[in-house]
């Protein structure tokens, strides 16, 4: 008997309940030993109780410090600030991580494994962005200040070098582009060298990259790459490139760790044009429970579910329609649950 491990659970928007649903099947298949605490936020939260992050969500993961969260939703322009990022600044969650492995072979781009490491909390992220009127156009010019700290850039850079070491990656990029914002990402590129030649050199290769190339370098020939550490805004743009090279955002989980909290999602969002339809593809939030397993030091669970879900796709041919197949979430999840319940 496992000791239980209490997480708090948020369904989240759109697709999130159907998705998060078939995780909770397929971790009750193999006896993962959370006790939930279900808590709301993003469109949910709204409208419950007015609040895209309320008080009691904040309260449960500050008790947990672990959490499954479905996508959010967050209105473009105007609205609320997203919940994703309160959360992140709320929990100091400095560190996204972002894997993509090939689990269906004989795609565009096969044998992919590649890990994308975000710093999640500065840079262009931070929210100071403000117009200034002009002859009676209120929205005449629109500035926004990036802000990234050698601190900040340090410990995430850290936390990249240490899960390479503790993953067995060989080779480390720095992506930033330094060359036009020279101090906003220059000081990362610095803090980064710095940090390897000071503490890690020879235990993996380190290179590093201009994030217009590296976009370009991933399309062309992206087996060059292991792990790719690299500030906020790039990063979110090159995690969803890397979820493109292994089948879309449906397969491609993340994890945002900090000092005293970890929350674990999958990297696309609420999906409202499938929502309710039964067709959502749930495997990125399973994976991101298989990462959640793997942080809880559970990593037997974390492979078993990791192979249910490779069989489930590629011996029984059981695949969403984004993968090209027919099957609803309800069909992956049954065929899912079936071959976890034998392994
Ligand atoms: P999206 O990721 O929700 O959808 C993009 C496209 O991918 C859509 O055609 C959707 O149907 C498809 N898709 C996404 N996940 C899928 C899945 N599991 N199975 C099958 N198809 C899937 O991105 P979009 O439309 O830009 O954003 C919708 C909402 O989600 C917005 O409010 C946005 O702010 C929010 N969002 C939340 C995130 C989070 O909570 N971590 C991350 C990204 C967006």
């Amino acid at each position: 008997m496992l000791t239980p491990i209490p997480a708090t659970l948020i369904a989240g928007d759109g697709i999130g309940p159907e998705i998060v649903d078939a995780t909770l099947a397929a971790l009750e298949a193999l006896k993962a030993p959370f006790v939930w605490d279900r808590q709301i936020a993003g469109m949910g939260g709204v409208t419950a109780s007015g609040d895209p992050l309320p008080q009691a969500t904040l309260d449960s993961i500050r008790r947990t410090r672990l959490a499954l969260k479905g996508p959010l939703e967050t209105p473009s322009g105007g609205g609320y600030r997203s919940s994703n990022v309160r959360l992140r600044e709320e929990f100091q969650l400095y560190a996204n991580l972002r894997p993509a492995l090939t689990i269906i072979p004989g795609g565009r781009f096969d044998k992919i494994d590649l890990v994308v490491v975000r710093e999640n909390l500065e840079g262009l992220y931070i929210g100071h962005e403000a117009y200034i009127p002009i002859d009676g156009d209120p929205h005449a010019v629109a500035m926004a200040t990036g802000i990234n700290t050698r601190a900040g850039s340090r410990r995430l850079l850290e936390f990249a070098f240490e899960q390479a070491i503790a993953t067995g990656r060989k080779k480390v990029t720095i992506v930033h582009k330094a060359n036009i914002m020279k101090a906003l990402t220059g000081i990362f590129l610095e803090t980064g060298l710095e940090l390897y030649e000071r503490k890690y050199k020879g235990k993996f290769e380190l290179d590093s990259v201009i994030i217009d190339a590296c976009a370009m370098k991933l399309v062309l020939n992206p087996w060059q790459f292991d792990m790719l550490v690299t500030t906020n805004l790039f990063g979110d743009i090159l995690s969803d490139l890397v979820a493109g090279l292994v089948g879309g955002l449906g397969m491609t989980p993340g994890a945002n760790i900090g000092a005293d909290a970890a929350i674990f999602e999958a990297v696309h969002g609420s999906a409202p044009d499938i929502a309710g339809k039964g067709i959502a593809n749930p495997i990125a939030i399973m994976l991101a429970s298989a990462m959640m397993l793997d942080h809880c030091k559970l990593p037997v669970l974390a492979t078993r579910l990791r192979r249910g879900i490779d069989e489930t796709l590629n011996l029984d041919q059981v695949r969403t329609g984004d993968l090209g197949g027919k099957a609803g979430t309800a069909e992956f999840t049954k065929a899912l649950v079936s071959r976890i319940a034998n392994s």
